[in-house]
Order: C-alpha cells, then structure tokens, then sequence
C-alpha cells in the first residue's frame, strides 16, 4: 500500500516537472521570438542612416523596438498629418514614413543642421515628409489646435518644455508619444528628476488615455479622448 502510494506520488512529480520544462521552453521560444530583430522588416533606408548615425557618434537614435512602434502607430492614420519634434539623423522618420500610406504626410523639426542633413541625405526624396530646420518650441508656437492625428515628441521642447503647446495640437484620436523613460546612464545631470514629473503630468491629464509601456527605452503612448 505505501509503495504504491510512493510510486504514485513519483509519477505525479515528474509529470510536473516534465510540464514545468515544457512551460520554460514554450516561454524562452516566446520571449526570443518576440525579439527576433528579423519580425519586424526594419524599412530599407535604416541600415545606411544607423551606420552614419554611428559614424558621427550620434547616441541618441530611437533603437528597433521604438521604430516598430511608431510605424504601426503611424499605419494607423491612414492620410494623417504627423509630426516629429526631434529629427536627429532620420532613424525615427525613416520607421514613421515606412508605416504611413501615400496619403499621410510627416513633418520633421529639429535645431540641429548637422544632424537633419543625414535624414535629408537618406530620407528627403519621399515627398511626403518636409523636414524643418527650426526650434521646436517656436514651431509649436504657430501650429493650430488639433491639427496633428500623431505627435513623437522625441526632443526638449514638446517634452520637457512647452508641453501644453504640444499637447493641444494633437487631434481628438491622436496619439503622442514619448520614450526614453527608464533611466539610462547617458542621462546628462538633472534630466532623471524630470521623467517622473512628466509621467505624472501626463497621467494626470484627463484629456488623455495613456498606455505607459515597459517597452523599449520606455514610452508612453497618450490618445487624445
Ligand atoms: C533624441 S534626438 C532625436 C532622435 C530621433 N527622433 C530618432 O528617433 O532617431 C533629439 C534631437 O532633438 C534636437 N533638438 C535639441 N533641441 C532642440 C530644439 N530646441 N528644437 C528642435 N530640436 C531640438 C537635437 O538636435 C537632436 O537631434
């Protein structure tokens, strides 16, 4: 009687435990799945803006989960108006434009010359982008209210600065979107006390739904109610 309830009891145990690996396994194929860089067909200008991108020691691109999120959220605005604030060398816009229809177009701002010269190398053939060379915060100031259907505020101004102006342009339906929310060592001095303070603002804002996302470098996407 014993030995049979002993048997009994090993062969329920290794039935777990055969079922526990089977779990582990099923998730690590998941989880490397879900990271296979090849899922998700980077647009085709991509490898030349990142190898000038690292040629000029520019650190502050957008990284492939980023991009994979904005052009899905861009295919979502079928003839759209999108905005950028932030161009840098192209690497966000290039993802942009390639989850846009023919009908939506993007505008791009950024300060810096140096760095929007790489987008306009790579990127300034499609006609449905116009990349402007201007301060970011004095571009907001002269956009009407809801004009945008999808705003990625990837540099100061529309983020940590001017954020109203910002977020009044986008449209009822529209999205905007910040990353690079989970502290990074890069991070120059002063910049780690802001990120909650925006966090919060933008939870706070009955105007949007937000969806704060683990994702990436870490990003909110709000939807304007
Ligand atoms: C984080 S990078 C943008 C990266 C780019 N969106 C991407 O995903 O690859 C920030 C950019 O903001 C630009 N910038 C800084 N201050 C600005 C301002 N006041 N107005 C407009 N652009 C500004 C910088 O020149 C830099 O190219």
């Amino acid at each position: 009687m014993i030995a049979s309830s002993l048997a009994h009891d090993w062969r329920a145990t290794a039935l777990q435990f055969r079922f526990a690996l089977f779990t582990m396994g099923m998730m690590k194929l998941a989880i490397k799945g879900l990271r296979d860089p090849d899922l998700v067909h980077p647009p085709a200008a991509l490898a030349a803006i990142e190898a000038r991108t690292r040629a000029m020691g520019f650190d502050l691109a957008s990284e492939t989960r980023t991009g994979a999120l904005l052009r899905a959220l861009a295919a979502s605005k079928p003839g759209g108006r999108l905005l950028e604030l932030g161009t840098g060398t192209g690497v966000a816009t290039a993802w942009i434009l390639s989850g846009m229809d023919a009908h939506a177009t993007l505008t791009s701002v950024d300060i810096s010359s140096a760095h929007q010269h790489v987008a306009r190398e790579f990127l300034g053939h499609d006609t449905r982008l116009t990349l402007v060379l201007e301060d970011g915060h004095q571009f907001l100031k002269r956009q009407p209210e809801a004009s945008y259907d999808f705003v990625f505020a990837d540099a100061m101004p529309g983020k940590y600065e001017g954020m109203e102006d910002c977020l009044r342009i986008v449209k009822h339906g529209g999205f905007y979107i910040v990353d690079d929310l989970i502290p990074q060592v890069k991070w120059p001095e002063g910049h780690a006390e802001k990120v909650p303070v925006l966090i919060e603002h933008l939870a706070g804002d009955g105007r949007f739904a937000i969806a704060p996302l683990y994702w990436a470098t870490g990003v909110i996407v709000a939807v304007r109610r």
